[in-house]
């Protein structure tokens, strides 16, 4: 079945006035007779309400903007409008199966993945990469027409719900016999993206076990582009999927 896949994708205080806190006025002395407040070593420290500076701020970027590098799509969530298309494609200058485009950001972040991946002495390639609606259309229809939608949409988006048409994603293949096939995730180019692609911003976007969340099977493969700083975080929380990240209703299926 997952040669099948590889056959056809080939062809996210309370005071309201500005007046300053009162505070103890310097120049009345404390009242005579009266100690000092003192800590209380049996009470708990006070609560201190100042934010963490070093907390990663899930605001940064827009996960509803097709835009954004934070978009979230899945099937609950669609491209706005479905027909999106990036402004900004460039092909990257890496192999390809296809030539397909990514937009600029993305690109420039895989010719350095794929620059990283070559020096540790493995072969890294696009498989396929920026796919506009009419060519999901074909893609999701062809899974359609062979395997049934039910199978279809476990492993193919429908036109306008696929992380291809943000044209930040990319699925990679390596010098092995695995493209498209979840023995990738057992090669040395799997295994080296797993262990490396967050360093370029990329994330692992269906991963094993995460099917209830993302309805895809594992796709070990199919990277997405959301920066250094969130794939790393993800990463560093040990969070599967932007979904639970961004605490979004797990989308395993259409709606209706
Ligand atoms: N294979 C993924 C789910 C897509 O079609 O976008
Ligand atoms: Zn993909």
């Amino acid at each position: 079945m997952v040669g099948f896949a590889a056959a056809s994708l080939l062809a996210a205080g309370l005071l309201t006035s500005c007046a300053p806190e009162p505070g103890p006025d310097p120049s009345t002395p404390e009242p005579s007779g009266k100690p000092s407040p003192t800590p209380d070593a049996e009470s708990p420290a006070p609560e201190t309400s100042a934010p963490d500076a070093n907390a990663f701020d899930k605001t940064a970027y827009s996960i509803d903007d097709s835009d954004s590098i934070w978009v979230i799509v899945n099937k609950l969530r669609p491209l706005n409008p479905q027909s999106y298309a990036p402004t900004d494609l460039v092909v990257p200058n890496v192999a390809s199966t296809n030539g397909q485009p990514l937009r600029a950001v993305a690109a420039t972040a895989t010719e350095e993945m794929v620059a990283a991946a070559a020096a540790d002495g493995v072969a890294l390639h696009i498989v396929s990469a920026y796919r506009d609606y009419d060519t999901q259309v074909s893609v999701y229809g062809s899974f359609v027409a062979n395997q049934g939608q039910a199978y279809a949409d476990t492993t193919s988006a429908r036109p306008g719900h696929s992380e291809h048409q943000t044209g930040l994603t990319a699925d990679f293949g390596g010098d092995d016999d695995c493209t498209l096939d979840t023995c990738f995730a057992d090669t040395a180019a799997g295994t080296w993206l797993q262990k490396r692609a967050a360093e370029f911003g990329f994330t692992m976007r269906y991963p094993d076990g995460a099917e209830g969340t993302t309805g895809y099977h594992f796709e070990p493969w199919h990277y997405r582009y959301v920066g250094v700083a969130l794939a790393q975080e993800l990463r560093a929380q040990d969070v599967a999927t932007l979904e639970e990240f961004f605490g979004l209703q797990a989308a395993p299926d259409y709606a209706g």
